[in-house]
Parts: structure tokens; sequence; C-alpha cells
């Protein structure tokens, strides 16, 4: 038996010792990271270099927006990766202005042609704004887009109850997630008990509450004891409730840090304290009253 060792070849690079980011099945079957990263409110320019960072610290989840103004950096940061498309898990959002039918499919071709992809993977009506009652028909034009195959899996943003019931009643197609706000300052078990009976993925937009929940006491007590960030403890809690995250981060040692979080358990006794953090602290608009 030959016990030569063989040396490692110098120009292969290491692969990083990263746990795999485990994924949540939607109820149509697809399988979208339960960790990926978010580009609100960072300039078309700033995205490119964002993405890129962030594709290479290891997310292959990137969620933008028509109105956050990035697609195309997002878009230039996916072509330069070389990264195989089917590796990729791409979210847009179809903003207010756009809601209605052909509206809808007028936007969709849009950011496509901005994303510079042939599909998405995960297709947001980003607000429900109910005053102008045209979410129905802007979730019959993604179905559309579904049957297409321009659109892996259709989804909504900021929903209520009543808004995800009136969807399922009157389409019968149960929206495959609802990205809500949602961080320790405003746990939402409401309405994630509501999306768990419906079969619904619970997706946790700010889900640092853009850093307003990172000197929580009861945050940066468990931070202390297991040597992890706060952000950290934060994510952590996020995965272990069965949320999908997605951290912004312009920040590269942060967009590191915000990954590296599958390799740590928050006790049952941590699951319980961040609970306290409660607070219905809301950063964002209100879902009923937002246009
Ligand atoms: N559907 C919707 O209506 C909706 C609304 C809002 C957001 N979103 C989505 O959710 C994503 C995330 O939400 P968000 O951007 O509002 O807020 P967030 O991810 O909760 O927080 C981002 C802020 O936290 C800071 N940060 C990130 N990692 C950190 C760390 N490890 N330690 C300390 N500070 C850290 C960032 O600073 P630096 O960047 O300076 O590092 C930034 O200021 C968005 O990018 C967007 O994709 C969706």
């Amino acid at each position: 038996m030959n016990t030569t060792s063989v040396p490692a070849d110098p120009t292969v690079p290491a692969v990083p010792a990263v746990p795999a980011v485990p994924t949540v099945r939607l109820n149509n079957g697809v399988e979208m990271p339960q960790l990926g990263f978010g580009v609100f409110q960072i300039t078309d320019d700033e995205t490119t270099a964002a993405v890129t960072a962030a594709l290479a610290a290891g997310y292959r989840s990137i969620d933008t927006a028509a109105v956050y103004g990035n697609e195309a950096g997002v878009g230039r940061a996916l072509a330069a990766s070389g990264l195989p498309r089917e590796e990729l898990f791409v979210t847009t959002k179809l903003w207010n202005a756009d809601q209605g039918y052909d509206s809808t499919l007028r936007a969709f071709d849009a950011s496509l042609a901005k994303l510079g992809l042939d599909h998405v993977d995960l297709y947001l009506i980003h607000w429900p704004t109910p005053a102008r009652d045209l979410y129905p028909d802007s979730w019959r034009a993604i179905e559309r887009l579904t049957r297409e195959g321009r659109v892996r899996a259709a989804g909504v943003s900021n929903f209520q109850p009543a808004h995800l019931r009136r969807l399922i009643d009157e389409s019968g197609v149960v929206p495959a997630v609802n990205q809500v706000e949602l961080h320790p300052g405003l746990q939402q078990a409401a309405l994630r008990a509501f999306h768990a009976a419906h079969g619904i993925a619970t997706e946790a937009w700010s889900p640092l509450a853009q850093g307003a929940v990172l000197d929580d006491p009861a945050i940066t007590a468990i931070a202390a004891r297991t040597g992890r960030s706060p952000a950290q403890v934060v994510l952590r809690w996020h995965l272990q409730l069965g949320n999908i995250v997605i951290p912004k981060s312009v920040t590269p040692s942060r967009i590191r840090q915000n990954l590296a979080v599958l390799d740590f358990e928050l006790t049952t006794a941590d699951m319980a304290a961040v609970t306290t953090s409660d607070r219905a602290l809301r950063t964002g608009p209100h879902p009923d009253t937002f246009h």
C-alpha cells in the first residue's frame, strides 16, 4: 500500500471550510437558500461591488427590487461572477406604481432586462397597497409568468393575513413566500403561524432591524457568552425559527461575518431570551396603510 501523501496543489484554491447554506423547500418544490444577501439602499454602482463580495464569500441568493434602482448593478455582478445560473437564486419585486395585469407584465420584462437574465427564481409583489386594490390582478400576471417558466416561484411581500386570504380564495394559488419586516424587535408570531398553517415560507426583511436590535441586552449577553457578534446571534435566531434571511451590508468583513452563522447553535434558553426583545418595533411603513 502506498502511504505517500500527495502535497496540496498550490494552483488549486483551497475550498473554505464553510458549511453549506441550508435551503427551504417552497410550496412548489423550488429550493431557496435560507440565507441570502439584500441590496436595499445601495447605489447601482456600489451594488456591483457588494454583490461581487457576497458571491465571493459564498452567498448564492440575492434580493433586489425594481424600486431599489440597482437591478442592473446586480446583473453585472452575476454576469462577471461566471457562476452557473442554476447555482444562483435571484429575487426581484414588482413596484407599487406598476401593479395591474398588463403593467405587471411590462415591469417584469424591464426588471429581467436590467438583470440580464431570462428568468428570476422568485418574483414578489412588493406591497399590497390595499387602497389601490390591484394586487389580485398583479397576482394573475405573475401566475402567467410562472406558467411561462420566467418565474420559478411566485410570492408576495408585506402582505397581512387578510391580503393573503384574499389571494388564496380568489386564485387558489398560495404564495410561495411572504417577505415581511421581521427581527427580534418585531417577531410577527401571528403572521408566522398563519404562514405555517398555509405552507407559505416566511422571509425576514431588515433581519437586523437595520442595526436597531444589536445592543438589546438579551442579544449582547448571548453574544458575549458564545463569542459571536450580536448580528450573528440575531441571524442564528432567525435560522433556528425557520425564517429565510437576507441581511444587507456594504462592508466586506460584515458580509463574510453574516454568512458565518452555520457552525453554532442557540440553546432553547437563548431562543426564549431573544423573545423578550419583541416590542412592536416597526422600522418601515405599515402594510395596511402604505400606498
Ligand atoms: N420587501 C420589503 O419591503 C423590504 C424592505 C426593506 C428591506 N428589504 C430587503 O431586506 C434586506 C435587508 O434589510 P435592510 O437592508 O433594511 O436591513 P438589515 O439587513 O437589517 O441591516 C442592514 C444594516 O445593518 C448593518 N449591518 C449589516 N451587517 C452587520 C453586522 N454584522 N454588524 C453590524 N451592523 C451590520 C449594515 O451596515 P453596512 O451596510 O454599512 O455594513 C446596514 O446599515 C434589504 O437589503 C432588502 O433586500 C425588503
